[in-house]
């Protein structure tokens, strides 16, 4: 594939799309819903734009990439933040060597140019005026405008998108009307034990099973409790006890576990009860998975790492 496509007489210059060296473990449930979303079902249909939800470090990227990996497309792979402005999600307007503007296509650009899979991460850390942009691509018309080049493009008809949100305090609200153009939703639940353990060992290979079943049932008591302790955490707390247990060989797994826990997570996370007490006192009942009011704010620092 060349990397310059020439668009009503417009060198636009593509990105590269992302390797996704990523396998999905166990959870079929989302992996289903998502690829099912994307399908186009006859001439006259188009695939669904879907949102991921979840707490953080759940899987919600890992999931985009593996699902898009299994239609063989290229993957672009669009980070959004509270800076992404509404020409960034287009083209890009580069100063050349020969002092002349070159075209740079985003990522999510180079996706509908040319039948590719375009992840928009973290979405809802994008303001409301990016949104706004992209309604027309977001629904039936698949079209999108780039101001800054001059040209209104028309989506491969193999173009897919999917949008990962983020639910924590550094988020914008996503408008209604664009909330209405990513569906469905699909969620990611918390893992069961099974597959906790199943995506730990892949995820974390060199660790012995006796030290992934303790942070699975560490996991598990903190899922229970409706806390929003993830996978990540859970590599993260082992990965690092494996380290202090190379550094010291005679620590013991449930010492070299207690010890990476403090640091991965705080002292505040050895009583999940207490924790969980604490979060029902501030928040009232038990908070749904899909409230923000689930997640930790900058405030609450000292619930997650005391
Ligand atoms: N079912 C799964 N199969 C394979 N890996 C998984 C699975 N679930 C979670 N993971 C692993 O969990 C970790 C976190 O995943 P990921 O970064 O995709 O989470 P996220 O929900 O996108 O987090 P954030 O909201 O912070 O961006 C990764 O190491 C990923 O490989
Ligand atoms: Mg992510």
């Amino acid at each position: 594939m060349s990397n310059v496509i020439d668009i009503n007489g417009v060198q636009i210059r593509l990105s590269q799309p992302v390797a996704t060296p990523v396998d999905w473990i166990a959870q079929p449930e989302p992996f289903r819903q998502l690829s099912a979303a994307w399908k186009i079902l006859g001439a006259s249909d188009w695939p669904m734009v879907p949102r991921l939800i979840g707490p953080p470090g759940l899987g919600k990227t890992t999931l985009a990439l593996a699902v898009a990996k299994s239609l063989n497309r290229p993957v672009f792979l669009m980070q959004c933040t509270s800076d992404t402005r509404p020409e960034d999600l287009v083209v890009n307007p580069v100063l050349g060597q020969d002092s002349k503007i070159h075209y740079h296509a985003s990522p999510l650009f180079s996706a509908v140019l040319t039948g590719g899979i375009a992840i928009l991460d973290e979405g809802n850390r994008m303001p409301e005026k990016s949104w706004a942009s992209l309604a027309g691509l977001l629904d039936h018309r698949r079209t999108i405008e780039s101001v800054i080049a001059g040209i209104t493009v028309a989506a491969h008809p193999e173009f897919r998108c999917c949008v990962t949100m983020n639910e924590d305090s550094s988020t914008y609200e996503v408008p209604e009307y664009i909330l209405s153009r990513l569906q469905p939703a699909v969620e990611l639940p918390f893992p069961g034990h099974e597959e906790e353990l199943a995506i730990l060992r892949y995820t974390v290979p060199q660790a012995p099973d006796e030290i992934l079943l303790f942070c699975v049932a560490y996991l598990q008591q903190a899922h229970q409790l409706e806390l929003p302790f993830s996978i990540r955490d859970g590599a993260s707390i082992v990965r690092y006890a494996l380290r202090l247990m190379d550094s010291q060989p005679e620590l013991p797994i449930p010492e070299a576990f207690q010890q990476s826990l403090a640091q991965v997570l705080g002292t505040g996370a050895f009583d999940l009860e207490a924790l969980a007490l604490r979060r029902k006192k501030q928040f009232g009942d038990v908070p749904r998975m899909d409230s923000n009011d689930f997640f930790f704010d900058d405030e609450d620092e000292d619930l997650r790492a005391e």
